[in-house]
Formats: C-alpha cells, structure tokens, sequence
C-alpha cells in the first residue's frame, strides 16, 4: 500500500510506501526536498503538512517542539503518511540530481592533519561515475548496519584520476566509527558508502554576497564551496570565517590563507575562542559567529552557508535573523549532528 504526496507551491508529487518516511521516498523518487541529518536532529527537513495525517518517529525537541508539532509542522525524515498528504515545502533545485549509490571504497590515505582531525582520501570504484555537488555528504554503512555521515571536502571537479573523495574526519572519544578511523583502520582498508545526501550546496541562482561559516571540521564542505566556486569561475564576494579553539585546530590555515591571496573575491578571517600563549595569536577571538555579526551587522543583503557543531548552527541562525536582519530562507546549513545531541533531552 501506497499514499501520494503533494508538494506545495511546487505542485510535485511522489507515492510513499506504508511505514516509509516522507523524506526517504522523496530522495528516492529524486524529488529535492530540504534537509541535513535525516535522523529527527537537525530540524532542516521542518514543513507544513497541509493535508492528511501523519505518524512521528522519534525526534529531538529541538528540531521540532511540541508546539510546532501542534501548529501543524512535521520533520519529513521521521514523519511517516497515514494518509495521501500534502505538505508545503520548499524545494531545492538540484538536491535530487544525482543517483544515490551505494558503493565500496578503499582508504588511500590517512592524515593527522590535528590531533583530532583525520584526513582521510578514498579511492572510488571506477567503474561508477559518482556525482555530487559541492557541500553534499556521503554516509559510511557500518557492520551493524549503523550509519555515519561526513561531507566531501573536495569538489566534484577536484576528483582527480582515478577519483578519490577527501573527507575530514574529528575524533569524538567513545564514538562509533571515529573510535575506528583513529585506532585499527589503516590504508587499503575497505569501507561501505553511499551518497550523495544533503541539501547544503551553494545555490548558484543568486548573487548575493556569501558568508561562509565553519567550526572545527565544518571547514570540510567550505572547502569544496570554494574549490567549486574557483573551477566554475564564479565570482561573487565570499567571507569565509572559521572558527577553532586553537591555532593548531586550524588545521588547513595555509590553505585558507593562499586561497584568499589566489582569489580575489574571498576574504578569510579564522577566529579562535581558546588560544593559547603559545600560539602568538594576534588575530580575532571569541565565538566565530559574534565576529560575523561585529563585521557585517547588517545581513540583509546576504546569503549564509553554516556547518559545523550543532550549537554554532544554531546561535548562527538564531542570532543573524534576530539581529543583523538575514532573512531566514537565505541561512543554508548542515549541522554536525551525532549520537551524543539524539539522547540529549
Ligand atoms: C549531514 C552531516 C554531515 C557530517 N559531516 C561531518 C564531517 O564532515 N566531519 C566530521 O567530523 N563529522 C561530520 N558529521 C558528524 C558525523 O556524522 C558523526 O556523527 C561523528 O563523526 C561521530 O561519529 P561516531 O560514530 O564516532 O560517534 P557516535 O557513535 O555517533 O558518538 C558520538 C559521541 O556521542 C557519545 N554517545 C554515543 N552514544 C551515546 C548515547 N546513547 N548517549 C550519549 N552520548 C552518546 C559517544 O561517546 C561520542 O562521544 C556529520 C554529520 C551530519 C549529520
Ligand atoms: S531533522 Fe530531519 S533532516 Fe535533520
């Protein structure tokens, strides 16, 4: 059994199996629906369901209060139809371009570019043209069958022969999967993959001026933004502002630092919020989204690209609309969301 759903104002339709939720149908069906974690975290895939009804999954409070719950929105990634519905939405051009596919991949290297922050380059399979837009991420299948997400720090045009993925991998104590990049795994390892997901990718129909925002290893799809942004020729002024809390945490300072100096139409500012006196650090401190807002107080005009630790995402959005007026459909982001924000209260 089958319910039909309806995308408003788009006017896009797409059958979901029982039990199914919406969002998994709609990337099936390639129908570009916003959304981050596809796991009830992030709050990106938030809609209004229109018509029908539908059954809730588990999911965090903070990606969708109760009182939105009661106000009619739903989380697409858990929301599963009781009915044929409709919801409104706005659709991503492009999200739903390229095919899903799941794939192995075999570690070519492994740098420890800090020392929490794994490297890591992964061979592809030749033989399958894997596709993605720049900001998009790919999910690692573990043996039990768990899944793990990191974004491409490459561009598709940086893929190189035979194509190789980079991702930037930060080690969370008594976590899952980076407990394994930072103890047993070695090169040749293989692993399990599939992508591309995600919605976070530069939408190339506007020219407004760009702020690009990253913490920590939020760095990784901003480097892909900007490596796509030089390949394409794509000239419009971008800020790109990244915080750490140590010099060291900047772990590919130098290449922000060249890039800004190669392109003129980036400027970089890295922003620390635990320096230490060993790092002889005379640049800007504090949380890298208040620096934003010291900068360029009024957003207005903008366009905000935000990855990173879910809490930076969060006072991001929240402070930039408040405050510095972005309006709030110009604010994209992929909040890094793990085990540890799913069981918080
Ligand atoms: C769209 C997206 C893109 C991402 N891209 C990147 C990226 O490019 N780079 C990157 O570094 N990360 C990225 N992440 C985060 C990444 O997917 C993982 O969540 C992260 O690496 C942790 O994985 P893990 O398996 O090591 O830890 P997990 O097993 O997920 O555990 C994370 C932490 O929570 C703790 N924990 C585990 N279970 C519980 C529990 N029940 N209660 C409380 N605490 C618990 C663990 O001890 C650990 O410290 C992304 C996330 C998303 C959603
Ligand atoms: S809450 Fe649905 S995609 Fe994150």
């Amino acid at each position: 059994m089958t319910f039909r759903i309806t995308v408003r104002p788009a006017e896009r339709t797409f059958e979901v199996a029982r039990d199914e939720p919406i969002l998994a149908a709609a990337i099936r069906a390639g129908i570009g629906l916003p959304y981050g974690c596809k796991d009830g975290a992030c709050g990106s895939c938030k809609s209004r369901l229109l018509e029908g009804r539908v059954i809730h999954g588990a999911h965090q409070q903070k990606a969708l209060s109760l009182a939105e719950e009661e106000a009619g929105l739903i989380l697409t990634c858990c929301a599963t139809p009781q009915t044929d519905c409709v919801i409104e939405a706005r659709m991503v051009p492009g999200a739903g371009e390229f095919p899903v596919l799941k794939m192995p991949c075999r570690v070519m290297g492994i740098e420890r570019a800090a020392a929490d922050v794994a490297v890591l380059r992964l061979q592809l399979p030749a033989n399958q043209a894997f596709q993605y837009r720049a900001g998009q991420y790919v999910e690692f299948i573990l043996r039990d069958g768990s899944r793990r997400s990191y974004s491409m720090a490459n561009a598709p045009e940086q893929l190189g022969a035979p194509p190789a993925i980079e991702l930037h991998v930060r080690h969370m104590p008594g976590g899952k999967f980076t407990d394994h990049v930072f103890g047993a795994m070695k090169e040749k390892d293989i692993l399990r993959m599939e992508g591309p997901y995600g919605s976070f990718f530069l939408r190339e129909d506007s020219d407004r001026p760009i702020v690009l925002l990253a913490s920590g290893t939020g760095f990784a799809p901003i480097k892909a933004i900007i490596e796509h942004m030089r390949a394409k020729a794509i000239e419009r002024p971008a800020a790109l502002y990244w915080g750490a809390r140590t010099r060291a945490d900047l772990y590919r300072h130098e290449w922000a630092l060249q890039a800004a100096q190669e392109l003129p139409w980036l400027r970089y500012v890295p922003v620390l919020s635990e320096a230490r006196p060993d790092d002889r650090w005379d640049g800007r401190s504090g949380f890298v989204h208040r620096a934003v807002m010291q900068d360029l107080p009024d957003l207005s005009g903008h366009q905000v690209y935000a990855c990173g630790v879910p809490i930076m995402v969060e006072s991001a959005k929240r402070d930039f609309v408040a405050s510095c007026r972005l309006p709030e459909e110009e604010f994209y982001s992929d909040a890094f969301t793990s085990e540890a924000d799913k069981h918080d209260a």
